[in-house]
């Protein structure tokens, strides 16, 4: 089975997510706020308690937040460096080049 995590639930991570899941993945989901969540879980997602857990969930790791300074707040771990490695990760979070 196809297997995605989206971190990041705003207007176009949880739209991601949701054709993910209308497209047949397995679709692993993390947002900062819990609560944006819900919809997804309840379309067939499944919730990571950490953006570690995310990461682990998938071999591709679809990045949607507000910002560069976002994202490096959610990656730069241990633990999700750890994790990080042999996956793809894309990054669609607008920044400057
Ligand atoms: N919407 C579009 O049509 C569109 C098109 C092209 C590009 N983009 C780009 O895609 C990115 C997301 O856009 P959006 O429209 O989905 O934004 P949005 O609805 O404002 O959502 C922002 C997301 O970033 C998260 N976030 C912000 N600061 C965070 C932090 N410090 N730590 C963890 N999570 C944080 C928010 O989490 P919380 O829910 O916890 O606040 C939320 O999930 C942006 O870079 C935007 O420029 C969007």
């Amino acid at each position: 089975m196809l297997e995605a995590s989206v971190i990041g639930l705003g207007t176009m991570g949880s739209t991601l997510a949701q054709l993910l899941l209308q497209n047949g993945y397995r679709v692993t989901v993390w947002n900062r706020t819990i609560a944006k969540a819900k919809s997804l879980v309840q379309a067939g997602a499944v919730l990571a308690p950490n953006a570690a857990a995310a990461v682990s969930a998938s071999p591709i790791i679809v990045v949607c937040v507000h910002d560069y300074s976002a994202t490096n707040q959610i990656l730069a771990t241990k633990e999700v460096a750890a994790a990080l490695a042999g996956r793809i990760l894309i990054q669609l979070t607008t920044g400057s080049p």
